[in-house]
């Protein structure tokens, strides 16, 4: 079992990635390190280029969020923990395997779509073959199982393409050079949508701070942000078919659930028929007692530079280790030269 994943380096993570995203990291860490497989957890900064960037943000982004993945249980010393940009092999291996990808196969990436627009004469390069290096990224250290959002299944799926066709057009049948990517989706439960629309999903990018938990938020924030959730005035039902048509309720219960590690029917069990007014504070404290305990190592290690920069050379280094002989294998199934 080899678990590989990237995470972008943009501001202040919130709740969202945190049971999106990263709790899902720290299992898979865990799992693997028990089943004696390895977990490679890193920084996309190379992707992070692809878009207008300023750059002295993009530095303090990833070291803040290094800090972040740390304070939520990101173990440096179980899981390789590192930033592209330190591993040149993840650049290398994208540029061999820009040979085997297909402009039509890009083309049809929703990602590439959404985020050049109507602008595609003006995107850059690089947001074009973005998901190239993602491939790159995964087929370097032979991932097995990848954790990603639902939004990131087409780049794995490419990514399996990209593989397939190197190993046919270059390897012998007995000896491909990449193995084929599983993506692995959290459930359902892990969606969390903002406090202020139950319908759209919780993001970084919403203008209004009080529709996020950020992971930075102290507990008098916490409580605030709950108890200014939009709900409806109906007490919560006591079967989930009742949730229905209420997605902020529903949203609110979710969250509960996930943090309380029950389900949906368990949280209204407990608070079928009661009103918010009881619902609330209740949902603040569970919060407070879940992300005090990231926020202060978060604090704790967010001023420490140095310690911080340790941990991602540490990673770089034994990444680069890792990804050394199949980015070799490459080069020489392609009938590169290197002395
Ligand atoms: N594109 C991913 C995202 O935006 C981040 C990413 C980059 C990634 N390389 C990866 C995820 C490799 C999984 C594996 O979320």
């Amino acid at each position: 079992m080899r678990v590989v994943s990237g995470i972008q380096p943009t501001g202040k993570p919130h709740l969202g990635n945190y049971l999106g995203a990263i709790r899902n990291y720290v299992r898979l860490q865990d799992e693997a390190h028990e089943a004696g497989g390895s977990c490679l957890i890193f920084l996309a900064d190379l992707h992070a280029i692809s878009l207008p960037h300023d750059p002295a943000e993009l530095s303090a982004n990833t070291r803040e969020m290094v800090a972040t993945l740390v304070a939520c249980g990101v173990d440096p010393a179980k899981a390789v923990l590192f930033n592209q940009a330190q591993v040149p092999q993840h650049a290398e291996l994208q540029w061999l395997l820009n040979g085997t990808a297909r402009m039509g196969w890009l083309n049809r990436m929703t990602q590439w779509k959404d985020k050049a627009g109507k602008n595609r004469e003006g995107a850059s390069i690089a947001l074009f073959t973005y998901p190239v290096l993602q491939a790159a990224d995964v087929l370097l250290y032979q991932a097995t199982h990848v954790p990603v959002g639902e939004d990131q299944k087409q780049h794995l799926e490419l990514a399996r393409d990209i593989a397939q066709k190197f190993n046919n057009d270059f390897c012998a049948e007995d000896a491909p050079v990449f193995t084929l990517p599983d993506p692995i989706i959290p459930p359902d439960a892990a969606r969390i949508m903002s406090l202020r629309d139950g319908t759209a999903k919780m993001s970084k990018s919403d203008p209004s701070d009080m529709s996020r938990i950020n992971l930075t938020d102290d507990a008098d924030a916490i409580m605030q942000k709950i108890r200014k959730a939009k709900t409806d005035p109906e007490p919560l039902p006591s079967d989930e078919a009742g949730l229905e048509g209420r997605p902020e309720a529903a949203n609110l219960v979710g969250i509960y659930a996930v943090l309380a590690e029950t389900d949906v029917a368990g949280v209204l069990r407990d608070f079928g028929g009661e009103g918010f007014g009881k619902f609330k504070p209740a949902l603040g404290e569970l919060l407070v007692e879940k992300l005090a305990p990231i926020n202060d190592r978060f604090n704790a290690l967010r001023g420490d530079r140095d310690a911080l920069d340790a941990i991602l050379r540490d990673g770089a280094a034994k990444a680069r280790a890792l990804g050394t002989p199949t980015l070799g294998a490459a080069y020489a199934a392609l009938g590169l030269v290197r002395g």
